[in-house]
């Protein structure tokens, strides 16, 4: 399954089986069906969002690169709370994930 994101930027990741468990989570207001078991960057991934976070200088898009916790171009904004780690955080039902304009607190990108 070939899938482009907002910005026409297309996307490869497909599951390589059925999902048995979802959870509905919203990305930027829109409504997702995820895999319960998945990362929130892997359910961000698969919904064939690329963009994270963009870089707030040249505001290019940013998205995850190591999917393991190192390169912190992972970083949205869940439930309210910013900068967090999109590659480490399980999926929860009723999530609301937001992308972010470069690093919300701390250091920036
Ligand atoms: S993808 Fe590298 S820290 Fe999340």
């Amino acid at each position: 399954m070939v899938m482009k994101n907002d910005t026409g930027t297309t996307a490869t990741f497909k599951r390589f089986s059925p999902c048995n468990n979802t959870v509905t989570i919203f990305v930027n207001g829109r409504e997702i069906v995820a895999s319960g078991r998945d990362t929130v960057a892997t359910c961000l991934l698969v919904a064939g969002e690329l963009a994270f976070q963009y870089n707030k200088a040249s505001g290019e898009p940013r998205g995850p690169y190591c999917m393991m916790g190192v390169c912190f171009e992972c970083l949205v904004t869940i439930d309210g709370v910013p900068d967090l780690q999109a590659c480490l955080v399980p999926v929860e039902p009723g999530m609301r994930i937001e992308t972010q304009k470069g690093v919300l607190q701390g250091r920036d990108t």
